[in-house]
């Protein structure tokens, strides 16, 4: 069956985008008196990243930052997210301010303003301040005040223009890949750092939304979530437990306390551990009422019993072990896993508004007369918004789509690798060429008028 949806086939006010995030574009990593972040430190080992890649230039989106913004209007999209670079504000973390920083946050936020696309701002998309990492970083509860002292001064310098935020990006991505496995940004492993840097952030994201709202009255104020339908291996009752612990960790940790359900410690013995971190009105302050959840999604999993893995005794079957089709990440490509999730997120009623904050696809991309012809990137897209509008129709509450990602870009352990972009980018040259699907969802968005 042929995909042929357009923009009007979904609700007016239904909110389109593209996502994107500071150290995976901007580059310019120490210009002004910039700080580092965990990521500019962790490139540094040429271990921790595929061909020892960095984001040093990036897309060099610092310096190009209008070139893109146009492409973006040409190509009919207007709402972009994007993230802030903590250190470019304030280089130590807290204390003293960059002017330089606010300064050309201000120049992208205008320039987006004056083409008429509306800025979304991530606060958080996980290049934590190296300063505050040599203070512990998220294990550290003193990361609240870092964190608050942050988002204040974000809400009083941009507030006046942005009125779309999000908190944090992914919480179970940074702190499990962070500072679990520590195959990101800052390497850390164990319990022993995941347990504290899951509290922590929790409070955050929460005290985050707060805070925005205090000071920006008229915000929408949201936060988004990794998440994947989880399937069990089979009906065996202990790949069915595996997967709803799976499921616990990947999808439920840090939506669930903020609605005042507290931590899945039931399915998850573990998270019993996080009791040690509580102080006593922390339940209260794990609360919030967001204008809007972000959820990202990209595959399922499928997850079995597994005695040898510690805590969790379950494990991934990886998607190359199951013949099924994958992208470059090597994750299934199943278009149902986004309709489950929005179906999912939609059993929490207290949710007021469902955002797609992101999806996407990595594939093997190649320029050939100066196009880039992308078939199977497009065919997902449509594949996973053909389920988007089927959610929608079947009364589920979804209220925008935004696309991972605008151009090619640092795509973190992975390197430059895979390319996840509507817009192709020459990393020598710094050239854009918008592939087909970039093409496709500029006529998708303009109702199918080519431009
Ligand atoms: C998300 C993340 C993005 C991007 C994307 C594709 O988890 O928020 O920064 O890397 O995955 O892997």
């Amino acid at each position: 069956m042929g995909f042929d949806l357009q923009k009007k086939d979904f609700d007016k006010d239904f909110v389109w985008g593209v996502s994107s995030a500071a150290y995976q574009v901007e580059g310019a990593h120490d210009i002004h008196d910039k700080g580092p972040s965990i990521w500019d430190s962790f490139v540094e080992s040429k271990k921790n990243v595929f061909n020892g890649h960095d984001g040093k230039i990036a897309c060099d989106f610092f310096y190009r930052y209008e070139e893109d913004i146009l492409l973006m209007k040409q190509m009919n999209i207007d709402n972009f997210r994007f993230s802030l670079s903590w250190t470019r504000i304030l280089p130590q973390g807290y204390g003293k301010i960059s002017q330089e920083g606010v300064d050309y946050y201000n120049k992208v936020i205008d320039f987006c303003l004056e083409c008429d696309i509306t800025p979304w701002i991530t606060l958080y998309h996980w290049d934590l301040p190296q300063a505050l990492e040599e203070k512990g970083g998220w294990t550290n509860r003193d990361i609240i005040g870092w964190f608050e002292e942050y988002v204040k001064l974000c809400a009083k310098r941009f507030g006046d223009r942005v009125k779309h935020w999000m908190i944090l990006n992914e919480p179970m991505v940074f702190t499990g890949a962070g500072y679990f496995l520590g195959v990101h940004a800052p390497g850390k492993k164990g319990l022993k750092n995941f347990i504290p840097a899951v509290h922590h952030a929790s409070l955050c994201q929460a005290l985050g939304g707060r805070t925005i709202r205090s000071l920006i009255p008229d915000a929408m104020v949201g936060t988004t979530f990794s998440c994947s339908q989880i399937t069990p291996y089979s009906k065996k009752s202990k790949d069915l437990l595996a997967a709803k612990k799976a499921d616990a960790l990947l999808n439920r940790l840090f939506i669930e306390p903020v609605l005042g359900l507290g931590y899945p410690m039931d399915e998850l013995r573990i998270l019993r551990r996080l009791d040690e971190y509580h102080r006593p009105d922390d339940e209260k302050n794990l609360l919030f009422d967001f204008d809007f959840i972000g959820i990202q999604n990209y595959t399922r999993e499928v997850v079995r019993h597994s005695y040898t893995t510690p805590y969790l005794k379950a494990k991934i079957v990886k998607a190359t072990k199951r013949n099924v089709r994958t992208t470059l990440m090597d994750w299934e490509v199943h278009p149902p896993s986004i309709y489950e999730m929005i179906s999912k997120f939609n059993q929490y009623t207290a949710i007021k508004k469902l955002i797609i904050t992101e999806n996407g696809a990595a594939f093997k991309d190649v320029v050939s007369n100066k196009e880039v012809h992308d078939p199977l990137r497009k065919s997902y897209l449509q594949s996973y918004l053909d389920q988007v509008y089927k959610a929608k129709k079947d009364g589920l509450k979804v209220d925008g789509y935004f696309v991972w990602t605008f151009t090619d870009n640092f795509e973190w352990a992975e390197g430059y690798f895979p390319r996840f972009g509507l817009v192709y980018v020459d990393f020598e040259t710094q050239q854009r060429i918008v592939k087909s699907s970039g093409k496709w969802y500029s006529r998708f968005l303009n109702n199918g008028v080519s431009l």
